[in-house]
């Protein structure tokens, strides 16, 4: 095996990081402007693992984002996200083991759940890390109106969120 499997770091994001995720979607970021994302992120808690080749360049990432309910007596979920495999790099397990060290995670975090959700041509492989179809996905698309930038662009400190209702 000439991977291995870390938590990201800011060095990353110029390592092949965003090219990595480019395989789930259009990320339209460029390393500097990927840094206060990450910084926030990291701020904020997510777990971004990925993983790395004997080269040190970026070959897969997954995050983990833990939620604490007022339900099951304030009990933690875990949400998987941004899974993502280096198409050079698919088919070797690198997905399994990042999706089996975030479930790690979770445990040790004492979620009682992980969830995410995917397409259906993915279902057999997360089937595969014990997942099962629960439910179904909903979805509202809000289109973004921030003043003085364009659509997608975010102005807001997470930390700083302040909502009228
Ligand atoms: C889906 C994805 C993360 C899988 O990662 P991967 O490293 O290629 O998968 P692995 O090599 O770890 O596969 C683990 C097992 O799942 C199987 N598997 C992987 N993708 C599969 C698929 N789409 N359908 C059925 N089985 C699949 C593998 O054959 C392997 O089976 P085995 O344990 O019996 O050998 C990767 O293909 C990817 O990044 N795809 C593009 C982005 C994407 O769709 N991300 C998921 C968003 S929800």
């Amino acid at each position: 095996m000439d991977w291995k499997i870390r938590e990201l770091i800011e060095a990353d994001l110029t390592k092949g990081f965003i090219e990595t995720l480019e395989s789930l979607t259009d990320v339209g970021l460029t390393p500097q402007e990927a840094i206060p994302i990450f910084r926030q992120r990291k701020a904020s808690g997510v777990l971004t693992l990925v993983a790395v080749n004997s080269q040190d360049q970026i070959i897969g990432t997954a995050s983990l984002i833990i939620e604490q309910k007022f339900i099951h007596r304030g009990g933690r979920i875990g949400h998987i996200e941004d899974v993502a495999v280096h198409p050079q790099a698919q088919g070797k397990g690198i997905g399994a083991a990042l999706i089996q060290t975030l479930i790690n995670a979770a445990r040790t975090m004492k979620c009682y759940k992980v969830i995410l959700g995917c397409n259906d041509k993915n279902i057999p492989f997360y089937e595969k890390q014990g997942f099962h179809k629960h439910e179904n996905g909903m979805r509202l698309d809000l289109p973004l109106l921030v003043e003085g930038g364009g659509e997608g662009e975010s102005s807001q400190e997470m930390g700083a969120l302040a909502v009228t209702i």
